[in-house]
């Protein structure tokens, strides 16, 4: 796990579109939320996806309208894909057997030939995708009940009479470690015990981003706020560089 310390979110959309420009990915794995969206509006200034890339959605609601403005199939051709002509490709939540549309999009992922790079945010509770703790690492997309904590942090998304789902598809820890590149950015304070579990703690099943340390090819992108639980002989250079 490579770690890459940035000041604030702006320089780590920076730092992110230029891995992103030097992975030229034909497969671009797009996580949802609020970390991604400053990169998702660098790389369109940029224009720094061909249109012949495909988007591999990360996870997606079950249970919201097809029109719904907050699945993420919309969301991101909002924040990324319209702008760029790019083509998307999600699991079909609303398939009647859920269990067989999960099988269906692990099979579509290697159809498109893999993820060349995906990019992830972290949950506070460390997840990574909906991926919530207690996942095995052998598991492929599936079906998932969300996590209060998750369900609570996004229901700034949805308007006030409106609860997130309850449930999701999300893409298995197995089929995010299958991506050739992951990029993972983490900002804020709220992210910083995760951030330092992920970076310092066991592997283990009860953080889901620790399923990331023996990837080959994983670059974490953190600023000071999200590395400010680690241990100060961790956080030295840091600190160093980042007003107080
Ligand atoms: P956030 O979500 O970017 O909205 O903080 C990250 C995540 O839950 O993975």
């Amino acid at each position: 796990m490579r770690l890459i310390e940035v000041r604030n979110p702006d320089e780590a959309k920076t730092v992110a579109a230029d891995l992103i420009q030097t992975y030229r990915p034909r497969v671009f794995g797009a996580a949802t939320g609020a970390t991604p969206e400053l990169l998702y509006r660098e790389l369109v200034d940029r224009r720094a996806l061909d249109p012949s890339t495909t988007v591999c959605l990360l996870d997606e609601y079950i249970g919201l309208s097809t029109n719904h403005p907050q699945r993420y199939r919309h969301v991101i051709e909002r924040q990324l894909a319209t702008a760029l002509g790019l083509s998307v490709v999600s699991p079909d939540v609303d398939a009647d057997d859920l269990a067989r549309a999960c099988c269906a999009y692990d099979t579509m992922l290697d159809e498109v030939g893999g993820i060349d790079v995906q990019i992830l945010g972290i949950g506070r509770n460390g997840h990574i995708a909906f991926n919530e703790p207690g996942t095995l690492f052998e598991t492929a997309t599936h079906v998932v009940e969300l996590a209060a904590t998750t369900r609570a942090d996004n229901a700034r998304f949805f308007v006030t009479d409106e609860r997130p789902p309850t449930h999701a598809i999300t893409q298995g820890i197995a089929s995010i470690r299958r991506a050739r590149h992951v990029i993972l950015i983490a900002t804020g304070r709220a992210k910083a015990d995760a951030v330092a579990a992920m970076l310092d703690g066991p592997i283990s099943t009860s953080v889901p981003a620790t399923a990331l340390r023996d990837h080959a090819n994983v670059v974490v992108i953190a600023d000071c706020e999200a590395l400010a639980a680690r241990a100060v002989t961790n956080h030295q250079r840091c600190v160093t560089t980042c007003p107080t």
